[in-house]
């Protein structure tokens, strides 16, 4: 993205940024409360149109595309807070996600139930849900999950629209240590499949442990850039992480 812009009235979330993702890599994106990463995100995936700015993905300009037109360039979000349907099941949730992909109508493709769903996309949909560990919930309603594997659940549905770039937003929020070290087992499995990741993520040793490279935003713009090792001695980015009142690195 280029000189990217996002105002909200008078606030400019996002001011000017410049960021780029290498192809395969796993790059995290970090910055206190408010500095405006999941704006950023929003702005990416085509949930806000930019104010100004452009963003282009495997040399195609995506800027001001809708959500699913940027999810069928291959460039997929998933949420800071669950975004699931509670009250369907697992299985079915990962079919929803299934048809981002295909642009298919989702609302009539719900209301025909599981007659929609072709034999490869059930298939498919089976072999997601192993690969998250949830093989065994398919039929469980998704309000019904343990924590950890709801957010898993949402990176599921995520993966299910067969994505070649993920934005990850605090995956491992308010997860406990054995919740955090399973989810990041996943992301570097995702990696391993050759999906590029983008890691907004306030577990410094989650974003230590998995990140090729760490771009650091404050006041909606670019801080710093460089490997875990320079950031976390970066004394710009000691300062910004002080001088906010959460999430001290
Ligand atoms: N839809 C919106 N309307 C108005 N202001 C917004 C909106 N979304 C975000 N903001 C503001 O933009 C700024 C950046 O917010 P953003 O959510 O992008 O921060 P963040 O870096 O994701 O923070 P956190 O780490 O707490 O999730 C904040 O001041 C926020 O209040
Ligand atoms: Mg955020």
């Amino acid at each position: 993205m280029e000189g990217l812009v996002k105002r909200f009235g008078g606030l400019v979330a996002v001011d000017g940024l410049d960021l780029s993702v290498r192809r395969g890599e796993i790059r995290g994106l970090i910055g206190p409360n408010g500095a405006g990463k999941t704006t950023t995100f929003n702005v990416i995936s085509g949930f806000f149109a930019p104010s100004s700015g452009r963003i282009v993905y495997r040399a195609r300009d995506v800027t001001g595309l809708a959500m699913h037109r940027v999810a069928a360039e291959g460039l997929v979000r998933t949420f800071q807070h669950s975004t699931l349907f509670l009250e369907m099941r697992v299985r079915d949730n990962v079919l929803v996600g299934r048809h981002l992909q295909h642009r298919r109508d989702l609302f009539t493709a719900l209301r025909q139930g599981g007659a929609w769903s072709a034999a490869e996309d059930r298939e498919r949909v089976e072999e997601i849900l192993a690969f998250f560990g949830l093989a065994a919930y398919g039929d469980a309603l998704a309000a019904e999950l343990p924590y950890g594997a709801q957010r898993a659940l949402g990176m599921a549905v995520a993966l299910a629209a067969e994505p070649d770039m993920m934005l990850l937003d605090e995956p491992f929020a308010g997860m406990n240590p054995e919740e955090t070290r399973r989810m990041m087992e996943l992301v570097a499995a995702l990696r391993a499949r050759g999906i590029t990741i983008l890691l907004v993520e306030h577990d410094m040793q989650a974003v230590m442990g998995l990140c090729d490279a760490i771009s650091v935003m404050n006041f909606g713009r670019l801080l710093a850039e460089g490997s875990p090792a320079e950031i976390r001695r970066d004394p710009k980015v000691v300062e910004a992480y002080l001088g906010s009142s959460h999430h001290a690195a």
